[in-house]
């Protein structure tokens, strides 16, 4: 099952995706994730894209579309995967439709199509995304949980200090490290964020839409009832 999360900065895509990626058994690919790894790392590829996301600003397709493609590249996604903030522009959209499926639309045809060529990928092997998940939530509650989110750079877990809170303050329950405020959490920049998160990301609802694999949750309940809503969609 190929999975993408859709939804405002904030919105609670990476702590369905966790859950899902649990209960599912398939891994939860961030591409935030990602980067925040590599700035910790200090890799060149960390120093660029930290440029960006101090700002609020998208890292360039040219280097988050390569990073994305070689994770799903790797032998654990052959089954699936859920993917969380990504693809956040149109290109990005069209580049993923395109090297998982081999066509700009995503999504294969019936693996049983006779006019399909001999050797093509099957859904086993290529497949396209099966469902776009948009965890939708206003903006005037983003602003709110995002100043109270606290993030584990070791190992990727988060928190909020009103709705979950670590066992032990400003420490990791799964694995001892520091909880951070992330840089780009404090509140211009979150601002900033859903700006662009509007002008770029939100087309892609659009686009999900006219391929028939958009599903909408209300991220604005509480967050085992946006799960069991995620779950009534995906199936048990
Ligand atoms: P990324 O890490 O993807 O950040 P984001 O999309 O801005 O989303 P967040 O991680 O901030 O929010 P979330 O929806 O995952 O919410 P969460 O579950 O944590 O990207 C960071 C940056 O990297 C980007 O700005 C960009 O620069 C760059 N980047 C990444 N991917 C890129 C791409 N494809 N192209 C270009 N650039 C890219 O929840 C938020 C808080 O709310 C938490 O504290 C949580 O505990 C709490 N919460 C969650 N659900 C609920 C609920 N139901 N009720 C109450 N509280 C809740
Ligand atoms: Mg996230």
């Amino acid at each position: 099952m190929k999975i993408i999360m859709l939804g405002a900065p904030g919105a609670g895509k990476g702590t369905q995706a966790k859950m899902i990626a649990e209960k599912y058994s398939i891994p939860h690919v961030s591409t935030g994730d990602i980067f925040r790894a590599n700035i910790k790392d200090q890799t060149e590829l960390g120093m660029e894209a930290k440029k960006y996301m101090d700002q609020g600003l998208l890292v360039p397709d040219e280097l988050t579309v390569k990073i994305l493609l070689d994770r799903v590249a790797k032998d654990d996604c052959k089954n699936g995967y859920v993917l969380d903030g990504f693809p956040r522009t149109i290109p990005q959209a069209e580049v993923l439709d395109e090297a998982i499926s081999g066509n700009k639309d995503g999504i294969l045809t019936d693996s049983s199509d006779a006019s399909k060529p001999a050797g093509s990928p099957d859904t086993e092997v290529g497949g396209g995304i099966d469902f776009a998940i948009n965890v939708d939530v206003k903006d005037e509650n983003i602003v709110k949980r995002m100043s109270g989110r606290r993030a584990c750079l070791k190992c990727g877990a988060t928190y909020h200090i009103e709705h979950i809170p670590p066992k032990k303050e400003g420490i990791c329950d799964k694995c001892g490290s520091e909880l951070v405020l992330r840089d780009d959490d404090k509140p211009e920049t979150v601002q900033k964020r859903l700006n662009v998160y509007h002008e770029q990301t939100q087309p892609l609802i659009d686009y999900y839409n006219k391929k028939g694999i958009l599903k909408e949750v209300d991220g604005s309940q509480d967050m085992k009832d946006v799960f069991s809503a995620i779950v009534a969609i995906l199936g048990e």
